[in-house]
């Protein structure tokens, strides 16, 4: 069989992802964000992501397909996120997949939101294929995940996650409180730009000898955001002036820190010289600076998609799903639902 043509279905947060994949070559990758209805909130409400996938799916396919220059009935398999994700926005994805997938009489398959960060690799046709195994740290609005890929389609282990906010959930916090727009993680890197990182020393969560035993490859990053609050709340009732860009390049310098410090703790802790970076929060530059930086001094080497394959979108599901029908993997039957902890 030659190399399956799959549509891929991606709604687990703000952006609609509508994907057509034929094997690893990226036929088409179509996004409709709703992140602007969320700016006034501050940060992503759950029904209004909902309410504006089922707004979005239809011309989104539409335009996939025309963008692909394919038909419908020409599909093998559909492929939709099942989770992690947010429950409504989800149902959303999954209900369309659903109707699709019947009325075509294609096979479906349900995968998982994380998987297809690091399957979004596959498709850069640019890079030299994918090498196993390889630590992958996902960073977006909605996850912090360190994950060991020993194989794509039968392998990956997650080391650890955020125990609280994800890292672009702080980065959008902390800019509130600066007074920045949201989303708060480009308006930061560009306030940082300024700024002395080594200005105010934040703490890195999770980050002492005694959180190391149990958390070594966890995150947090409420602590962060808090002390950040405080810094700004004692500085103000002193009546100075806050420097926006030395706050901003502090607080970034330590979410950038303890996120490069973690994963390539895992790399030398699992003899792997080798990382994948994914999520939206990857467009951070400190945040690959540094982790250039530090890797080639510990002799891992890094891979980075470009940017609209590491934020959501529908093409890296769709990517997946051709990877487990190359191996063999069967369709999903129809009575799964939305789950927002799905495990890996
Ligand atoms: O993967 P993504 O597009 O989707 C969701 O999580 O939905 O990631 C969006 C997140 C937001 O929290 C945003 O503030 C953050 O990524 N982000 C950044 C930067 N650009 C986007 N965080 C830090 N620095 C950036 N340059
Ligand atoms: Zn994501």
């Amino acid at each position: 069989m030659s190399a399956p043509l799959v549509l891929g279905i991606e709604t687990s947060c703000d952006e609609t992802g509508i994907g057509i994949v034929r094997g690893r070559r990226l036929l088409s990758n179509t996004i409709a964000s709703s992140m602007d209805e969320h700016a006034r909130y501050g940060g992503v409400v759950p029904e209004v992501a909902a309410r504006a996938h089922l707004e979005a799916l239809q011309p989104a396919i539409e335009q996939a397909l025309a963008e692909a220059q394919i038909d419908l009935h020409d599909l093998d398999a559909v492929a939709v996120t099942s989770g992690p994700g947010l429950a409504g926005a989800l149902m959303v994805g999954i209900g369309a997949a659903k109707g699709l997938a019947v009325s075509l009489g294609k096979p479906l398959y349900a995968v998982n939101h994380l998987v297809g960060h690091i399957a979004a690799d596959l498709l850069d046709a640019s890079a030299p294929p994918l090498e196993y195994p390889t630590i992958a740290l996902l960073v977006s609005g909605g996850h912090t995940s360190l994950l060991h890929v020993r194989d794509l389609t039968t392998d990956v282990e997650l080391l650890g996650e955020t125990v609280d906010d994800a890292a672009g959930e702080a980065f959008d916090k902390v800019a509130r409180i600066l007074g920045l727009p949201y989303p708060g993680g480009p308006e930061i890197d560009r306030a940082a730009a300024d700024g002395d990182p080594r200005a105010i020393r934040f703490p890195r969560g999770l980050s002492r000898a005694s959180d190391l035993e149990k958390h070594r490859y966890d995150f947090s990053f409420s602590g962060l955001k808090t002390a950040v609050a405080r810094w700004i709340e004692r500085a103000e009732a002193n009546g100075e002036t806050v420097p926006v860009a030395d706050v901003a390049a502090s607080f970034r310098e330590a979410v950038v820190d303890v996120l490069v410090t973690k994963a390539l703790n895992a790399c030398a802790d699992l003899g792997v010289p080798r990382l994948l970076l994914g999520g939206g929060v990857i467009a951070n530059r400190r945040l690959r600076e540094v982790a250039l930086e530090r890797a080639a001094e510990a002799g891992v080497t890094v891979r980075i998609p470009p940017l609209s394959l590491c934020t959501d979108n529908g093409a890296m599901i769709a990517g997946l799903a051709a990877e487990l029908i190359a191996a063999g993997r069967a369709p999903s039957t129809l009575g799964f639902g939305a789950d927002s902890t799905l495990p890996v």
